[in-house]
């Protein structure tokens, strides 16, 4: 049923990158990463994360492209194809399909959020308002059911009419023209943010190093966040992987995917810390600091208005590239398993993800007395299900499959293929001991500290 049409590949490596750099460098990168590191001991921090990203993260990248590229199938049929229909393994790939399908209900969601901010830049909302009022703008959107559905409708719209074109005239396609802009966007910010008078303030926020802020907790923090700025556990890059061509270097492609996240998310940080600084606020985390803070600050530059309008773009170019591998994620599943074709298994996909975003759009309205886990609305409980335990889990299961159970000529032969010998054996090492015990320390707290 499923082998009859050839399937599509990347068309070229640099696609391929551009369109895995896409899907890791998202709204994680720019507002949250930032922000976390300041908390947690600067330059410190930068440190323990880098090294989470690079023994943990990247091998479990490396693991999923691999998985993909071996069997050609999405991410449940890669185990179905290696271990036969009625392998337990299989549930690794619905745990990162499920993943990849409660994200994006309410990623598009925060999406629509940073649509409308375009919007209200595009049209000069901030200038000459006094920060309360620009503060309440947000407090405004999030109480207005209606307003925040329709640019959730609008998002998925975007990212339907890019997946429906398929892999190398939809994903490929966008990946190549949005990618080059956010860099150029980003760019821009981040010479903005070295020039204003809170430049030496804003790097110090970042780098100078605080070993006494630099906790346990800061570690997990690390390694968390190392999973979910990669796209790991969630089925997107199993996918993406399955169009990478035979010959080429996983490891070679997989370090400038990170290397791109690693270095976008860093400069976010210097776009952003340097400005606030400069008008003499303090930063704030997350939503606060993307949709209260910052426009506060756009609004007593020079420039403002139209570094608004650009940073509101990149935001949006950001999750746009990421839930696309999302929603790919899932079409492939039943384009490969279930012979769909591309069009229909992308428009039930899209529409199903509006629905389920619905509750998270009347999270902080209607619904907000609707509690799921625990005081969590249905938008918190989404993201505390995800980020907290199926992530995880679904990494540990891919960790644990692939470093013991998985035939290692098979591997050999996925990363010798325009790779170097040494590549297998550290790389074997870090999937089969290091990747899974950190992930194992990982969960097990995160459990803790939710109780669950
Ligand atoms: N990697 C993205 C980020 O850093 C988040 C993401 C999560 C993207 C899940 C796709 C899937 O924001
Ligand atoms: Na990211």
């Amino acid at each position: 049923m499923n082998q009859t049409a050839p399937r599509s590949l990347w068309a070229s490596r640099l696609g391929f990158i551009l369109a895995a750099a896409g899907s890791a460098v998202g709204l994680g990168n720019i507002w949250k990463f930032p922000y976390v590191v300041g908390e947690n001991g600067g330059g410190a921090f930068v440190l323990v994360y880098l090294a989470c990203i690079l023994l943990v993260g990247l091998p479990i990248m490396m693991a999923e492209f691999m998985l993909g590229r071996h069997t050609r199938r999405d991410a449940v049929g890669a185990f179905v194809q290696l271990e036969g229909k009625r392998s337990p393994w299989i549930a690794a790939g619905w745990v990162s399909i499920t993943a990849a399908f409660l994200i994006l209900s309410y990623y598009s969601v925060v999406a629509g959020w940073t649509l409308d901010y375009v919007y209200r830049a595009l049209r000069g909302s901030f200038s000459g308002v006094p920060a309360a009022t620009i503060e309440g703008m947000f407090d405004g959107l999030i109480a207005d059911g209606p307003r925040q559905i329709l640019w959730h409708l609008v998002f998925i719209c975007l990212c339907l009419g890019i997946v429906i074109g398929g892999v190398q005239k939809g994903i490929e396609r966008w990946s190549k023209i949005l990618m080059p802009i956010l860099l150029a966007l980003l760019a821009l910010l981040f010479m903005n943010g070295m020039l204003s008078k809170g430049a030496w303030e804003g790097i110090a926020f970042m780098f100078r190093p605080d070993f006494e802020k630099l906790t346990a907790g800061s570690v997990l923090e690390a390694m968390g966040h190392a999973f979910f700025t990669l796209s790991l556990g969630m089925a997107a890059m199993i996918t993406y992987g399955s169009y990478i061509k035979r010959n080429e270097d996983l490891l070679g492609s997989s370090l400038r995917i990170v290397g791109l996240d690693v270095t976008i998310a860093l400069m976010a940080g210097l776009a952003i810390f340097p400005i606030v600084f400069s008008v003499g606020m303090e930063p704030g985390a997350g939503p606060g600091l993307i949709f209260k803070t910052i426009p506060v600050v756009f609004s007593r530059i020079p420039g403002g208005f139209v570094l608004a309008i650009l940073f509101f773009l990149l935001l949006s170019f950001a999750a746009l590239t990421s839930a696309i591998s999302l929603l790919e994620a899932q079409v492939a599943y039943l384009i490969d398993e279930r012979g769909w074709g591309r069009k229909r298994a992308t428009a039930l996909l899209a529409g199903l993800a509006f629905l389920v975003g619905l509750p998270t759009a009347l999270s902080y309205n209607s619904l907000a007395q609707w509690h799921l886990i625990g005081e969590r609305t249905f938008f918190d409980s989404a993201d505390l299900l995800t980020s907290n335990y199926l992530l995880p889990i679904s990494g540990l299961l891919i960790s644990i499959y692939v470093g013991w159970f998985w035939s290692g000529s098979e591997e050999k032969q996925e990363l010798v293929a325009g790779g170097s010998g040494w590549v297998y054996p550290l790389w074997h090492f870090l999937i089969r001991y290091i990747a899974p015990s950190a992930i194992a320390i990982v969960l097990f707290f995160k459990m803790r500290e939710t109780g669950l």
